[in-house]
């Protein structure tokens, strides 16, 4: 596996492939690897002949007062995993490559961008938006791959997609998780030993919003409830938002018909984690 930190060398690299007609994948990630890029690795090992995960805590994405600095970082240990993984190259570019001085392009998907996460993190869109746009250009790929962990980001990526008629197909993957149900992030690393426990409400609540559905429930508000009840229960927890949206419009939904998406941000101390499933329960998890 080869580190290239060089954006101009990462595109020249792209380029080469891309004449020689191989099928470039790119799993686009901020680094700390768990298991949840893992998987992503590996299903991008199956798409393509070249595998580029890309490492780049991007500024453009974080608040003045989010956690840009305390990010957790650990260079050697995610090369040794994506080595492990078969990737081919681990692209690391810098904030002063991506965003030189004089910098001042911005991409912007206008509605899916404004609810859900968008609203608690203003311009965070925004600078997934761009900073995927540039990556994609910088790789060139053909397929990209992201997690359901995130699943307005993996939505505002194919809204960019399609919308810029970009030849990328945007691949989603299943949330994974630890065995006792909290979604896997790199944030958890911020979590002590009673907040680890009071975080399982996210995963708890959205398996009661799930069997409540599953009963038969076609209450949009009532589903809300339940998740509202649960929550607060916990100490140490805050709810920051809570939605049952349409999978694809991520509109409000007020009465189940086929399936939406329970998604929610939640407080546990000083961490802001989210986590959403599909209610009621997807019949099958793929990746499409
Ligand atoms: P990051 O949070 O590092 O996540 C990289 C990819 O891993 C995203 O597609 C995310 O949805 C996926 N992922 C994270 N946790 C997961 C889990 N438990 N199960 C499955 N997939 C999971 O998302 C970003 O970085 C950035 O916003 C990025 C797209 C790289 C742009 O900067």
């Amino acid at each position: 596996m080869e580190i290239v930190s060089n954006s101009k060398e990462m595109q020249d690299l792209a380029l080469r492939w891309r004449e020689e007609g191989r099928k470039i994948v790119l799993v686009p990630t901020m680094g700390f690897f768990h298991q949840g890029h893992l998987s992503l690795m590996e299903h991008g090992r199956t798409l393509g002949d070249r595998l580029v995960v890309s490492l780049f805590v991007n500024p453009a994405q974080f608040g003045p007062t989010e956690d840009l600095q305390r990010y957790p970082r650990d260079l050697d240990r995610d090369a040794a995993l994506a080595r492990e993984k078969g990737v081919d190259v681990l692209f690391t570019p810098t904030p002063e490559q991506m965003y030189p001085e004089g910098y001042q392009t911005y991409v912007e998907v206008e509605k899916l961008s404004q609810g859900l996460c968008g609203a608690s993190r203003p311009g965070h869109f925004r600078g997934v938006a761009t900073v995927v746009l540039k990556l994609f250009n910088l790789v060139q790929p053909h397929a990209a791959i992201f997690g359901e962990k995130d699943y307005q980001q993996l939505m505002v990526i194919r809204r960019l997609t399609a919308d810029l008629n970009l030849p990328i197909g945007i691949v989603g993957c299943p949330i994974v998780r630890e065995p006792d149900g909290l979604a896997m992030s790199s944030r958890n690393t911020y979590l002590s030993p009673e907040e680890r426990a009071a975080a399982l409400s996210l995963s708890y609540a959205l398996k009661g919003a799930q069997k409540l559905a599953a009963a038969g429930e076609k209450s949009g508000e009532k589903i809300l409830e339940l998740v509202r009840k649960i929550i607060p229960r916990v100490p140490h927890t805050r709810i920051d938002y809570l939605a049952l949206v349409h999978p694809e419009t991520l509109e409000e939904v007020e009465t189940l018909q086929g399936e939406a998406r329970l998604a929610l941000a939640v407080w546990v101390g000083d961490t802001r984690l989210i986590d959403n499933a599909s209610i009621p329960e997807a019949r099958y998890t793929c990746c499409v």
